[in-house]
């Protein structure tokens, strides 16, 4: 399966999608890593990894819409079957995810449909919840809002902080992301017209 990564961050994602890679448990070709910032750690891991790297600057276009077009162009130029968002910080126009209906994956740091948008781990901590985690998710034009494939849950302990929430979660969403783009890899799991399938089966 051939995919994209768009990334804005350091790419802790990206890396364990590459790592999946090397190891064999992940059937995929990385066509192109993007990313909105051009300090992007995820760029220069991609570069490390001999994968094609692209920056485009939101500020060279005149609106949000003209800059996801560009983008997303360059991604389908890039052959890429399925668009993998892993710590990409901007919402993305719904013109550009038209024609990626269903072949777009976001992984998101709460547990869907809480914590939609920013600051996922401070909200959970003010919430008092006694859980946290992330999900992955296929994307639609609602923000964090399209159909959840799988979540990986952890315990909010007393002492816990933004930090500790993410040192701890992180691990699981570098196990999480890379599985579900497995089965996704084999044909096994899909967004159909009626919701998410699993070898076929409605899930
Ligand atoms: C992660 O919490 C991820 O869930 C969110 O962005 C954070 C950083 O991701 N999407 P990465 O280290 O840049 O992959």
């Amino acid at each position: 399966l051939r995919i994209a990564v768009l990334a804005s961050g350091r790419g802790s994602n990206l890396a364990a999608l590459i790592a999946a890679r090397d190891a064999g448990t992940l059937p995929v070709e990385f066509t192109l890593v993007a990313s909105d910032k051009a300090s992007a750690g995820a760029l220069r891991l991609a570069e490390a990894a001999g994968i094609p790297t692209l920056a485009l600057s939101p500020r060279s276009y005149p609106d949000r819409r003209a800059f996801d077009l560009d983008l997303f162009a360059r991604i389908a130029d890039s052959g890429a079957e399925l668009l993998v968002l892993a710590g990409f910080m901007r919402i993305v126009d719904g013109a550009a995810l038209e024609p990626w209906a269903g072949r777009i994956v976001n992984i998101h740091p709460s547990l869907l449909p809480k914590y939609r948008g920013l600051h996922t781990h401070r909200r959970a901590l003010e919430a008092g919840d006694a859980e946290h985690g992330a999900s992955v998710h296929f994307v639609t034009a609602e923000l964090d809002g399209g159909p959840v494939i799988a979540q990986a849950r952890i315990s909010i302990e007393s002492g816990d902080d933004e930090d500790t929430l993410a040192e701890r979660l992180l691990p699981l969403e570098h196990r999480l992301l890379p599985a579900v783009i497995a089965l996704i890899a084999a044909q096994r799991l899909a967004l159909g017209p009626n919701g998410i399938t699993l070898d076929g089966s409605p899930l």
